[in-house]
Formats: C-alpha cells, structure tokens, sequence
C-alpha cells in the first residue's frame, strides 16, 4: 500500500497529456496531505466544488428533494462538476469507509458513446441542460471535445435534459423523434467497467472520458468517500 506521498509522487511521474486515465491504487491515503502536496506543485491545480477542496460522499437517510447523489441507490451516470463551464479534468475517489460494500461505481466509455450517437443520430447540435444543486439552468453542448485531446464526448448528467429547454413541451417539439434515439442509446450502453470501492481503494479518472454512476440495493449511511477534483497544468 502506498502512502499519500508516494502516491502524489506517481502522479508526478505520469503522462496527463491523454485522455483515457482510469486507475486504481491501494493507498493510505490522507486527503488534506494530498491537498497539500498539489497546492506546492507546478503540475496540478486543485478545483473547489461547492465543498470546497475536498468532497464527502455521504449517502443520508433524509431525502433531499432534487439531490440524488445524496440519497438514491441508483444515481445515474454523470460527469462532475457541470455547473462549471469547463468541468473539472480530473477526480479522485478514495475509500475510507466501503460500508455495506454493496454499492458498485460504474464508469461509461464516453468517447464510445459520443461516436455511437454521432454515427447513428443527429446528436452534433443538442443541448444538455443541467439543473445544478441551487436549481439554476447551466447548459453544455451534449457532445464537446475532451479539453485535451480534442475527441467527442458527451456531457450527461443525472438532472440532465437533453433538449433546447426542459421546461418545454415535449409533445410540440420537433426533434422529439431523435431526442429519443439519442437517450434510448446513451441508456442502453452498458458500463466499461464496475467497482466495489473497499477500504484504502482510490480511484483517478478521467471525468470527461468516464462518466460515472453508482447502484446499490440499499441506502448505505456507512459508505464515506472521499472525492478531489483537479487539473493538469499544461
Ligand atoms: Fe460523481
């Protein structure tokens, strides 16, 4: 097992200059050191979330209304972070407590779905409404270029609307039929790959090449993550 040191001192050693990092490392991990170690390097800029540096994944027992990602078992596939207008790169998940170790994280290949959906749909010019934490309207290009390698992937999320505006009228609206083609084949590829986060497993990856979901049978209170986000400096 490595230690949050040797860690951070991987990353310094691997190539970020690509778009398919998905990764998993045993480490004794401690994020503040982490965040430490990024705030003194040239290399990697952290990106705060609405937490601030360092994320809790905490599932409630008490519903929030309109906040899956608290409470659901099946917290459906998703980027992070796309109320930012440039999402962030990269995120780490590391787990310091697997709880029930039933919840499984899914990954998606994005860059496949983007080519499906392109090669069978009229897909280039949708909009992806995404309705954030505080309920506003951010909307991204359902398909954009990974920021650094410049391939189509597509920006989905769990409160995600594929349409011009998701307060419309889906009777009247003219694309209806391709809108859903669209969903109908972004839902029915299977995941890439499905993890059962344990104690000490961290996980890097790609947020725009591996959108990513969660199932579990059960609300699990005891499940804690840890989740950082950051990018590489060119
Ligand atoms: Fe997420």
């Amino acid at each position: 097992m490595l230690t949050t040191e040797e860690y951070f001192k991987s990353l310094l050693q691997k190539d970020f200059n690509r778009d398919d990092i998905l990764d998993l490392s045993k480490v004794n991990f401690d994020p503040h050191q982490f965040i430490e170690l990024i705030n003194k390097s040239e290399k990697f800029e952290i990106i705060h979330s609405h937490d601030g540096p360092i994320s809790v994944v905490l599932e409630e027992n008490e519903k929030r209304i309109g906040d899956f990602s608290k409470m659901s078992t099946d917290f459906g596939k998703h980027i992070d972070g796309l109320y930012k207008e440039n999402p962030p790169q990269f995120v780490i998940l590391y787990c310091e407590n697997e709880g029930l170790g039933e919840a499984t994280t899914n990954f998606y290949d994005s860059k496949f779905i983007a080519s499906i959906l392109k090669a069978c749909c009229k897909a280039d010019n949708l909009i992806m409404n995404y309705i954030g934490r505080d309920s506003k309207i951010y909307p991204q290009k359902f398909i954009r270029q990974h920021p650094i390698t410049k391939n189509d992937v597509i920006m989905i999320a769990s409160r995600g609307f594929i349409q011009q505006d998701p307060k419309s009228d889906l009777s009247k609206m003219a694309n209806l039929k391709e809108l859903n083609e669209v969903l109908t084949l972004t839902n029915a590829i299977p995941p890439t790959c499905s993890i059962t986060l344990k104690k000490y497993d961290l996980v890097l990856f790609d947020n725009y090449s591996f959108p990513h979901s969660r199932q579990s049978k059960v609300t699990d209170t005891k499940r804690k993550l840890y989740r950082i986000w950051f990018n590489a400096l060119a």
